[in-house]
């Protein structure tokens, strides 16, 4: 097999390290990855945009697969531009990704089909989306409907807020022609559920739980994540058998009604309030960072995994996980997720993986002359395995003491939950 991985971050480092762990692969490409994911694979120049370059690169390296990692190539239509060239592609249909790419489609397939998520209106029209925020009480939910990197979504506590984030949007902050979704406030608890689809059968995965604020205490900004581990102790087989039932099935159901087949990753980002799930959104690729986590505990075949799901087969596929918890700490650049500087040095990077625990994702690194440099938002990601969470907490945040760059900061309590209920 030659599989080509299409992203630069720590998922897609995470990827690589699973799939080269498999007997049957060949090579191992990735485009245009980064100094982390040469360890596994060859990086090739290709911007994840250009659709032409990854298919003739792909055919004159008799590509198998492409597994693609961020939502803005699959939301483009990377898979069916290549599929129409028989390349086989592991990301939904560009129809199939509308579950990311509009929460209005979301939303509407939910209430189709009876699946538990909040309340929602969408409006084209910045007066009336503002008479109907008078009706409702804070915290105001506030949703662009497109792509919008994680930031199309504002949570305010007072009406002024509420209306300065509809004329942000209707301003075109987060790309022209948007419509606003406003939606009632979820309480409870947060979960990344992942599944994966050939179409026919529904694999469960498994679950993590991110951190989207950017300090300690769920404080500050949203970000694309700050940390994950894996899986939460929420996640008792109950609930999971309520998420299939009420939340997964139901959705790839009611797309199969609309004529549209769903294959690959799904990752529905949830919300749980006294065991009972809600759905936040969809994602329809693999999450960052909680992947980093996740591929850590896979102990069955990734290149299989995705053979199977493509051939339509996954209810023969053997899923086995090991008995152990992950997490990932997430390393950022000091300004994140607005303006930051780049291109410091990093050091420590072997020390810390000496550590037989411990391994370190890329997510936003270059070579500059030579040296290995910061220059992302998120700069790696420290990922641990152990028997327990408190002991994978413990080896990924001394490792994440050997290492050093100006402008590195991180959170200190990932996992806090999980550990404020076993203890
Ligand atoms: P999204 O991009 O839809 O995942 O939203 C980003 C974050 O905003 C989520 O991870 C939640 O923390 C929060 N959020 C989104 N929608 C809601 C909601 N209806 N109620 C409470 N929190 C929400
Ligand atoms: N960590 C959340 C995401 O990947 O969207």
């Amino acid at each position: 097999m030659n599989i080509l991985i299409i992203g630069s971050g720590g998922r897609e480092h995470a990827i690589a390290m699973a799939l080269s762990k498999s007997p049957n692969n060949n090579r191992l490409f990735a485009l245009p990855g980064n100094p982390g994911i040469r360890e596994y694979c060859e990086c090739i120049d290709i911007d994840v945009s250009n659709f032409r370059e990854i298919k003739n690169f792909s055919k004159n390296n008799n590509i198998d697969l492409v597994i693609v990692g961020p939502e803005v190539p699959i939301c483009e239509g990377i898979s069916d531009y290549l599929k129409g060239d028989k390349i086989d592609v592991f990301a939904p249909s560009q129809e199939a990704s509308k579950l990311e790419s509009s929460k209005k489609f979301t939303k509407e397939i939910a209430f189709e089909n009876n699946i538990p998520t909040g309340k929602a209106k969408w409006f084209n029209n910045q007066t009336e989306a503002s008479v109907y925020l008078e009706k409702l009480e804070a915290p105001y939910v506030i949703k662009a409907d497109g792509l919008a990197a994680g930031k199309g979504v504002a949570i305010c506590e007072n009406i002024k807020d509420a209306n300065n984030s509809l004329i942000d949007i209707f301003d075109g902050k987060f790309g022209s022609g948007q419509s606003v979704l406003i939606e009632d406030f979820l309480y409870g608890e947060e979960l990344s559920y992942f599944a994966i689809t050939d179409g026919k059968e529904i694999l469960p995965l498994i679950g993590a739980q991110d951190h989207k604020r950017l300090l300690d205490k769920d404080e500050g900004p949203n970000t694309g994540g700050m940390g994950a581990y894996c899986p939460p102790p929420m996640l008792s087989s109950e609930l999971e058998n309520k998420i299939m039932m009420q939340i997964l099935e139901p959705t790839i159901y009611g797309l199969k009604k609309r004529g549209i087949e769903y294959k690959g990753i799904l990752f529905a980002g949830l919300m749980v309030k006294e065991n009972e799930p809600s759905l936040i959104e969809y994602n329809i690729r693999f999450g960052d960072p909680e992947t980093q986590a996740l591929l850590m505990l896979l102990k069955s075949d990734f290149t299989e995994l995705l053979i199977e799901t493509m051939n339509g087969n996954i209810k023969n596929y053997n899923l086995e996980w090991e008995k152990k918890r992950a997490i990932t700490v997430v390393l950022a650049n000091n300004g994140y997720p607005s303006q930051y500087n780049t291109n410091a040095e990093i050091h420590g990077i072997k020390e810390a993986e000496k550590d037989p625990n411990v391994k370190i994702f890329h997510a936003g690194t270059s070579i500059s002359n030579g040296a290995l440099t910061a220059t992302g938002g998120r700069v790696l990601n420290v990922t641990s395995m152990a028997d327990t969470l408190e002991e994978a907490r413990r080896h990924a945040y001394s490792a994440i003491e050997k290492i050093s760059y100006k402008g590195k900061i991180y959170r200190n309590d990932i996992a806090w939950r999980a550990l404020s209920k076993i203890t």
